[in-house]
């Protein structure tokens, strides 16, 4: 079951991108740091409309993108237009990825890479991303656990194996007053370290609804030595892991897997 195709679509990018602009110095730095030590092309997988990509070119690193969301790429690609920033694109997704080129890095950021819903492809994506890296390249790749939900379902030293459903709503406002809605209705399955949602987004402006869509986004979430064992089983070496909080409300993990 792979939710990824009906997601990030025309109303989710433009409220991701007033919802989460531009990645902070925190992370744009940790990457930064790591691409000194990187001689060859560096990728950035699931790219999304460039939240950290676009910060990175402005550094002057030369990064390709991945993302096979249409609508992402699109918006990244005007914003590194207005920037007059240089990109390659690609519109793929990672379980079938098939790029002209090889990278000395390859990186997935703040989560992404948990989209995938089934264990089977997410190890099929990790397949394909082993494959397109130089020999001793580096995949750098950012999971988190979101330990604020699990602790719904903990109860003293118990984790609860029922499902739990939650509801939250968030709206943004566009520069021209537009304001973005997006009700997420999320099935959290504890034992299956997995969330479900099913999302709508509404667009008002002065009191009008101009457009409304609908998604569905999966979540899944590895521990760290699970998440070890399934980059070792890819082929690749855990040569460092880091732990980090780039946003203040998530902590991150990230993994060096070298090639
Ligand atoms: C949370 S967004 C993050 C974008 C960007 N990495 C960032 O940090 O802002 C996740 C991105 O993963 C992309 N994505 C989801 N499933 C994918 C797949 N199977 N192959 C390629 N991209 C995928 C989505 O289209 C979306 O742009």
């Amino acid at each position: 079951m792979n939710h990824s195709t009906t997601s990030y679509q025309q109303l989710c990018s433009e409220f991701y991108d007033l919802h989460r602009p531009e990645a902070g110095a925190k992370e744009v730095n940790f990457y930064a740091q790591f691409f000194k030590t990187i001689q060859g092309p560096i990728l950035e997988a699931m790219c999304g409309s460039g939240r950290i990509l676009i910060p990175l070119l402005q550094k002057g690193y030369e990064i390709d993108g991945v993302d096979n969301a249409r609508q992402m790429l699109t918006n990244c690609q005007k914003r590194c237009a207005s920037k007059q920033l240089h990109v390659q694109l690609f519109h793929q997704s990672l379980e079938e990825l098939a790029l002209p080129k090889k990278y000395a890095c390859i990186f997935v950021a703040l989560g992404s890479f948990q989209h995938f819903a089934d264990q089977t492809i997410a190890f099929q994506a990790l397949q394909r991303l082993h494959e397109h890296l130089l020999p001793s390249g580096s995949l750098l790749i950012d999971m988190i656990v979101p330990w604020g939900l699990i602790q719904g379902d903990i109860q003293g030293n118990v984790l609860s194996a029922e499902m739990r459903t939650t509801e939250s709503k968030q709206t943004v406002t566009a520069l021209d007053g537009a304001e973005i809605t997006s009700q997420m209705t999320a099935r959290i399955y504890p034992n299956e370290q997995l969330a479900l949602s099913e999302n709508t987004y509404e667009k008002v402006l002065n009191g009008k609804t101009m457009a409304t869509e609908r998604e569905q986004l999966a979540f899944r979430w590895y521990h760290r030595y699970e998440m070890k064992l399934l980059l070792e089983k890819a082929g690749f070496f855990v040569a460092r892991i880091w732990n980090e909080s780039f946003e203040s409300d998530l902590q991150s993990t990230i993994y060096q897997a070298v090639k």
